[in-house]
């Protein structure tokens, strides 16, 4: 039988997946509320990469180490997408550079696959750390003192796209960046009366079409979420924008979720969308990619907040519950919350 997890000593913080403004804070909040705790904190860069490269990519830091990051956008540890660490031998390589470190606690702000990939490591930890003593890579000493790894996580995604927090850290800045283009395409559509389709990013999420349709009082918006039905959906966004014309609107915006589909699961491309402007409504049209612009940038006084307060919690998590069930750290209804990762 196992016995009781101790309070852990140590705990080791890394960011993966697709860069969001606000990991940088997540990881300062992190760091510094374990070095509060009396924890050895751990920075890993490179995401799951330095996880199973370990030297130098596993590293203790101090509290200057995370100074003047708030503000910055993307991740200053790095985030890498990491093959090996689908595999088991790279998931073992992985649990030997914690071990040797004394570290069985890990803090991961990450995507959907990355809190996945996390949570596999945690399930197989025993065995892969059985399969190190048997492979005399570490002692039984070491297996025995570092039994469970106790996971954390905090999602950050600009996708909005995750059961368990009402935002994800880095979706409110993009949707800030995104509101900000738009603002700005809005004078130039205006002064020659065009039509601009946006294509937005969010993955199979719509939150960030959504949204930024509303906040930018677009004609029309395309959602994963609300497919609409082939064959008719072209008709009835012709009517709303002709309609919008008739009573002297200067300029049309459609925005296009990058996962849009129609009922059949057909994408619905931005430019698709141009041709059936252009085509049905002569309209002179043009589009916009936003790109990865919506992703870079100073994270938003929101996603910083938000940040802070989620690496506190997950520390918080990981001194009063080590070895549980693993958590996901999110905001729901303007509190911070702690749920099932598994869920
Ligand atoms: O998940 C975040 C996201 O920016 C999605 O909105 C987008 O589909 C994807 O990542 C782009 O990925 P990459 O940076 O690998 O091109």
């Amino acid at each position: 039988m196992l016995s009781t997890p101790q309070r852990p000593t140590s705990l080791a913080v890394l960011t993966s997946g697709g860069d969001a403004a606000g990991m940088n804070a997540a990881v300062r909040a992190v760091v510094r509320t374990g070095l509060g705790a009396g924890l050895d904190v751990f920075a890993v860069s490179e995401g799951l990469q330095g996880l199973v490269d370990g030297g130098e990519r596993i590293r203790l830091v101090d509290s200057n180490d995370v100074g003047g990051i708030l503000h910055q956008g993307g991740t200053v540890l790095g985030t890498a997408r990491c093959a090996e660490f689908r595999t088991r031998e790279g998931r073992r390589r992985a649990a030997r550079n914690l071990i040797e470190r004394g570290i069985d606690a890990l803090v991961v702000i990450g995507g959907d696959g990355s809190l996945t990939g996390t949570n596999l490591f945690r399930e197989e930890w025993p065995e892969l750390i059985t399969e190190l003593v048997d492979r005399d890579e570490i002692t039984q000493a070491m297996a025995d003192s570092h039994r469970r790894l106790t996971l954390v996580g905090m999602v950050g995604s600009i996708d909005n796209d995750m059961f368990g927090t009402d935002m994800t850290i880095g979706a409110d800045t993009a949707l800030h960046r995104i509101t900000e283009a738009i603002d700005a395409i809005h004078s130039t559509a205006s002064s020659h009366q065009r039509s601009f389709v946006i294509e937005v990013m969010g993955r199979n999420c719509g939150y960030l079409a959504l949204m930024s349709a509303v906040a930018t009082g677009a004609n029309w918006v395309l959602i994963p979420e609300r497919p609409p039905e082939a064959d008719e959906w072209e008709q009835a966004m012709c009517a709303a924008l002709d309609a919008g014309r008739e009573i002297g609107r200067r300029l049309n915006l459609v925005i296009v979720a990058e996962g849009a589909r129609d009922r059949r699961g057909n994408p619905i491309t931005a430019d698709h969308v141009k041709q059936v402007l252009m085509d049905r409504l002569d309209e002179d049209v043009r589009v916009t990619s936003l790109g990865h612009v919506q992703r870079g940038g100073a994270p938003s006084a929101f996603d910083r907040y938000l940040s802070t307060g989620l690496g506190y919690a997950a520390v918080e998590q990981v001194v009063t519950a080590p070895g549980g069930d693993p958590q996901l750290i999110g905001i729901r209804g303007h509190q911070i919350t702690s749920s099932s990762l598994v869920d």
